[in-house]
């Protein structure tokens, strides 16, 4: 059974993001991947090229081939430009994040057995963009929340948990302050609950204190859904529950297109050093292949997925670790002990 034959985007990124790149497409090509690479730059490395942080050729080659890999990219802080991702998000309604948090074999945590799915809204809230100045010494930032987002995240949310058996969906929210915003969230999550999907559990947590319990015992949590700023967040606390942002993938889907990136970015601390963790990004790939085969009946793509996850499972319960894991080896040599094992 082997995969067709796709085109898919390929967006190197930014620092770290070129290193876990290729060594991701590596390994998917050792396992037979039949993946011809469209490449396409963003953030730093378009700017480089005399292109916007977010070239409009890069979104229409998404949209022409579905579906894009993305490494993270660095949006320069304070010059004017809008945050690469956010564009992202936003011009191509990926709407819904989703972040996997599961522990790993041979990577000791605090907990056993962690199992989160993060879904985090990530076209409005607080990273609408929509910011000024009222008058000097006085700024302001606009917290966004529409019927049409909310709700269509919520079902969204409900869905994935009946598709994949989940047990229950908890909202953390913060709408006993931000009462109409957080408030409009939480009741266009109840509604799609007591109207669709009666039967998936549902909670709710004011997030300070839902922090708070997720740190001490994450077991009391299913799926989290949040608004955008609070995802964001929460994601990289969860990432350290289960061993940091080497080790947790994401997807970003719209109704028609997909980009799969890890939640980390790009690391400028330990770039071109040949020491980031590739894991984030491959499973990522996983998590892309699965969506092939979801979506369009590709068994040869679930096949190859599941060959990758049992060799980076393998790979870890030998003890083959990069630096941030614990372990000595490099981006390729880690590559290297996957492929080893496919
Ligand atoms: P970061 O995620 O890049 O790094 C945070 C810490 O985690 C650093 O100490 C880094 O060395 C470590 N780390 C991250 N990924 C790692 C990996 N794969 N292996 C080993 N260690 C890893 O977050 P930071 O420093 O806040 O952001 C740096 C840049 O990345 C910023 O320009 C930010 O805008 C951008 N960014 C881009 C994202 C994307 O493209 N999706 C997401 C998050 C941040």
């Amino acid at each position: 059974m082997t995969m067709n034959q796709r085109n898919i985007v390929v967006i190197p990124g930014d620092g770290i993001g070129p290193e876990v790149t290729s060594a991701v497409q590596r390994v998917l090509e050792s396992a037979g991947a039949a993946i011809d690479w469209i490449p396409h730059h963003a953030g730093l490395a378009a700017l480089a090229e005399g292109s916007d942080v977010m070239p409009p050729e890069t979104i229409e080659a998404i949209k022409e081939h579905g579906m894009a890999l993305k490494g993270p990219c660095t949006t320069p802080v304070g010059k004017g430009f809008s945050s690469v991702n956010v564009q992202l998000r936003k011009k191509m309604n990926l709407y819904a994040a989703v972040r996997p948090v599961r522990s790993l074999p041979g990577i000791k945590t605090r907990f056993e057995n962690v199992d989160l799915i993060i879904i985090r809204e990530n076209t409005e809230g607080l990273y609408s963009g929509i910011e000024n100045e009222v008058t000097p010494g006085v700024v302001m930032s606009m917290k966004v929340a529409t019927e049409v987002a909310c709700t269509r995240i919520a079902r969204w949310a409900f869905r994935y948990a009946t598709h994949r058996q989940r047990k229950g969906i908890s909202v953390l929210h913060k709408a006993n302050i931000m009462k109409l915003t957080d408030g409009l969230f939480i009741r266009c999550a109840q509604q799609i609950h007591k109207q669709e999907y009666p039967n998936i559990g549902y909670q709710e947590h004011i997030i300070d204190a839902g922090c708070m319990r997720l740190v001490q015992d994450p077991s009391q949590f299913d799926m989290l859904l949040l608004e955008n700023l609070y995802g964001d967040v929460v994601s990289d606390l969860c990432a350290g529950l289960v061993g940091g942002l080497g080790v947790v993938p994401g997807a970003n889907f719209g109704d028609e297109h997909a980009v799969f990136e890890a939640v980390h970015g790009s690391a400028p601390d330990i770039a071109g050093k040949n020491i980031a963790n590739p894991l984030a990004l491959l499973m990522s790939a996983v998590m892309m292949l699965n969506y092939i085969a979801d979506r369009q009946g590709d068994a040869g793509a679930g096949k190859i997925a599941t060959t990758v996850r049992d060799a980076y499972d393998r790979a870890l319960e030998d003890g083959c670790k990069t630096r941030d894991l614990g372990g000595d080896l490099g981006t390729d040599a880690f590559a290297d002990a996957i492929i080893e094992r496919l």
